[in-house]
């Protein structure tokens, strides 16, 4: 533990990923550290960056498949809550909230103080630091729309913030290239609290009643082609239920790819292989993932 010595309390070696992914998958990160606040993340950058180490960045684990091998690096997780404080203006309807905060703690504020723009988000198990970064989202909306400002900390630790007019939203990405996403402020909108709950749960039960939200998974398997449901390719293709080891393709929803006892990260990675060939096959298409994989 030289490194991180000292840190002893928020460092620890060979921790295994398993333990952090929804797909309950992955193998031991070198070093894995939550850091207290933001003076030891700096400290902790400063020491990656010297020593070579490199840095992945953990959020909530719902987006993410992690290798059998593990990582050979540092996997930061802004998991104190020194980095989830939710901050309301009531007058500006904005709320500022720290990355490590799940989306879900955001809604539920929502609802109680009566501000709109965030219903679209429900269902999604993310932190918001992860959310933002790749601009989560779904049929209803995206968490872009109601992003104002956020601060950052990139791999070198230079910290510095963004006006929404400056990061540009895309589907599933934005062009956020520093490391760290440290807090978000949202402008929302206020309305009336049952109308609010109304919505979600509207949303909510679409979600639950076409995804498999009970199971070991990590969301959407792959980005929608321009125009077309990457769900509805593979299972056209004739895939749901398939199985390589214990990584089967949903039968509630062919985009996702579940997790059964047994399972290794190399059965979710074959059958991603397998599939990608199956519909390039049959309908000429390169489907791309969307779930993050550290390997
Ligand atoms: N479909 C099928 N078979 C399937 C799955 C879907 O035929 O097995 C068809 C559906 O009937 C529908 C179409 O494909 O006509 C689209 O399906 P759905 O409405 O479920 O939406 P999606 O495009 O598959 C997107 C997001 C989801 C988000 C939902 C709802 C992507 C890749 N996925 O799914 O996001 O929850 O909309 O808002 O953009 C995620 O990002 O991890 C995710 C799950």
């Amino acid at each position: 533990m030289s490194i991180f010595a000292d840190l002893a309390d928020c460092a620890i070696e060979n921790e295994p990923m398993s333990r952090h992914t929804w797909f309950k998958l992955g193998g031991p990160a070198r070093y894995f550290i939550r850091p207290r606040d933001e003076a030891q993340l700096l400290e902790v950058i400063k020491r990656c960056r010297e020593n070579d180490i490199e840095m992945y960045v953990l959020g909530r684990g719902s987006n993410l498949l992690v290798a059998d091998e593990g990582v050979d690096g540092a996997v930061i997780h802004l998991g104190d809550r020194n980095f989830g404080a939710l901050d309301i203006d009531e007058k500006e309807a904005t709320v500022n909230v720290g990355a490590g905060a799940s989306l879900n703690r955001v809604l539920q504020m929502c609802v109680r103080q009566g501000l709109s723009g965030m219903e679209c988000l429900v269902g999604i198990p993310g932190s918001v630091g992860g959310s933002v970064k790749i601009n989560a989202g779904g049929r209803f909306g995206d968490i872009g729309n109601v992003c104002r400002k956020i601060r950052l900390i990139d791999s070198s630790g230079y910290q510095f913030e963004r006006e929404r007019d400056d990061i540009y939203f895309g589907y599933r990405m934005t062009n956020i290239m520093a490391r760290f996403v440290v807090d978000v402020e949202f402008q929302l909108a206020p309305d009336d609290p049952n109308r609010i709950a109304r919505l979600l749960k509207e949303i909510w039960l679409l979600k639950k009643n076409s995804q498999p939200t009970d199971t070991r998974n990590a969301g959407c398997i792959f980005k929608n082609p321009r125009a077309l449901s990457a769900g509805a390719l593979i299972d056209k293709a004739g895939l749901k239920g398939f199985s390589i080891g214990g990584a089967s393709v949903s039968t509630r929803h062919a985009n996702f790819i579940v997790a059964t006892d047994g399972a290794t990260a190399r059965d979710v990675m074959n059958l991603i292989d397998y599939i990608r060939q199956k519909v390039s096959e049959r309908f000429e298409v390169d489907l791309e993932t969307e779930v993050e994989i550290w390997k």
